[in-house]
């Protein structure tokens, strides 16, 4: 592709990636269970309002742009009221839950550089299930991590912590909930472990971390996972997920200041200047975080106590569905968000067929298993959603052709005993994604 050698009109160019998008998820109509945290059209329109107001400004100079340190600020004292971080708290913004669990790894690597010099490499003890931005974070900082597997209820099994833990060991992680099953680790018990050795321990509230604090509002029961818990030394949550913000922000929250140091880098010597930056990105764009404090404002608490009642409303209609249609939730799920298999048919195969029909469902292994995340907007959704999986499972039980889907690909790459053979297969995935 080259660049037209004239301009096009505003209108031609709108058009031209309108049709583009015409094959994009229909999460509108609740037809997808990722991706897109949906809390309805007056939402996006407060948020979208405020992206474009603050579409040109950059956080990267806080002086040239005091409006957006102002909603920074107010922003992360609104997180650490609401994760209950106390006066000493602080955190920054970042563009999601990938870059804010990076911003914890290397504030772990960093603590442990000063407070354990003779870890090396720094090691972190983490549940599989924890979410592959720690990997991906890991890989690039240069810490290892020691997997630890979970138990029966998919939360991770504490004994194997206790076993993984070693001299080299700076921090500890859990998951309020994972991303697999939507269960909330025994954070009192990591935070406890942590504590005892005198080493970090950070709870990725990525998911629950805009949704938990509502939901105990409404009285329900939500597990301990926040700075109320002795030893949690940070958290990550997102705002662009149950927050309903504009995506590109989220947050990460230390316990205290102190901690929150070895997160920034500083160049005293570029001859352009003195340059401080506390987060991964340089440039960082006004959107996101305009977007994010008009959405907290519109909202304010009633609106996120109403959105979690009624994504929870349609949470307990889907697992009391999906169990009346013969399926099995995995574990206890915390919140919105699970994971179903079947016993007596073929999990992919099922979600081949409720593509056939329009719904996308997430695919998940180790167990096999279908995921979904509820939104408010899946609201008005649920009943055709589950008449459909109904039908579906009837007519697999009936013995009804599997449609072409890529169950056979899932379970295939299931199989594979050989890692790095499915490794190959999604390098390969990605490199051809720019190919026509
Ligand atoms: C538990 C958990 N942590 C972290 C992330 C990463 O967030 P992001 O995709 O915003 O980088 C996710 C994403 O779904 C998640 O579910």
């Amino acid at each position: 592709m080259q660049l037209p050698e004239k301009g096009q009109s505003p209108d031609e160019v709108l058009a031209e990636m309108q049709r583009a998008a015409e094959k994009d998820a229909d999460w509108r109509s609740g037809k997808t269970w990722s991706l897109v945290y949906n809390a309805g059209e007056d939402v996006i329109a407060v948020s979208r309002r405020a992206y474009d107001a603050f579409f040109s400004s950059n956080a990267l100079n806080p002086m040239a742009f005091p409006s957006l340190r102002r909603f920074e600020t107010e922003i992360l004292d609104l997180a650490s009221g609401l994760l209950h971080g106390g006066r000493e708290a602080a955190g920054n913004l970042t563009t999601g839950g990938t870059e804010s669990i990076l911003m914890a790894l290397k504030t772990a690597r960093d603590w442990g550089r000063v407070h354990r010099p003779g870890a090396s490499p720094a090691e972190v003890v983490i549940p599989v299930s924890a979410h592959p931005a720690f990997d991906k974070a890991a890989h690039y900082l240069g810490l290892k991590l020691i997997y630890v597997p979970v138990g029966p209820d998919y939360r991770v099994d504490l004994d194997a912590v206790k076993d993984a833990l070693s001299e080299r060991t700076v921090l500890v992680v859990g998951s309020a909930p994972s991303f697999p099953q939507g269960v909330i680790d025994d954070i009192p018990a990591l935070a406890k472990l942590a504590e005892e050795r005198g080493i970090l321990c950070h709870v990725d509230a990525c998911v629950g971390g805009y949704f938990l604090p509502f939901l105990e509002r409404l009285g329900e029961p939500v597990a301990p996972w926040d700075f109320r818990v002795p030893g949690v030394t940070s958290i990550s949550a997102d705002l662009h997920k149950y927050g309903y913000t504009a995506r590109g922000c989220s947050t990460i929250v230390y316990r205290d200041r102190a901690l929150r140091r070895h997160q920034f880098h500083v160049q005293t010597d570029w001859p352009g200047g003195l340059y401080g930056s506390p987060t991964m990105t340089g440039s960082r764009p006004g959107g996101p975080i305009a977007a994010a404090w008009a959405v907290l404002h519109y909202l304010g608490e009633e609106g996120y106590l109403r959105l979690a009642r009624t994504t929870m409303e349609a949470t307990r209609a889907l697992i009391g569905g999906v169990r009346a249609a013969g399926l099995r939730v995995l574990g206890k799920p915390a919140m919105s968000v699970f994971a179903f298999t079947a016993d007596d048919l073929e999990i992919y195969a099922l979600c081949d067929a409720m593509d056939a029909s329009g719904w996308k469902i997430d695919r998940q292994q180790l167990p096999p298993s279908a995921h979904l995340m509820v939104s408010p907007g899946h609201a008005p959704f649920v009943v055709p959603f589950l008449s459909e999986l109904g039908d579906a499972a009837h007519r697999l039980r009936g013995g009804a052709a599997t449609p072409s889907g890529s169950a056979a690909m899932y379970g295939a790459l299931a199989q594979m005993g050989d890692r790095s053979m499915v490794s190959e297969f999604l390098l390969g995935f990605m490199d051809s994604l720019d190919q026509k």
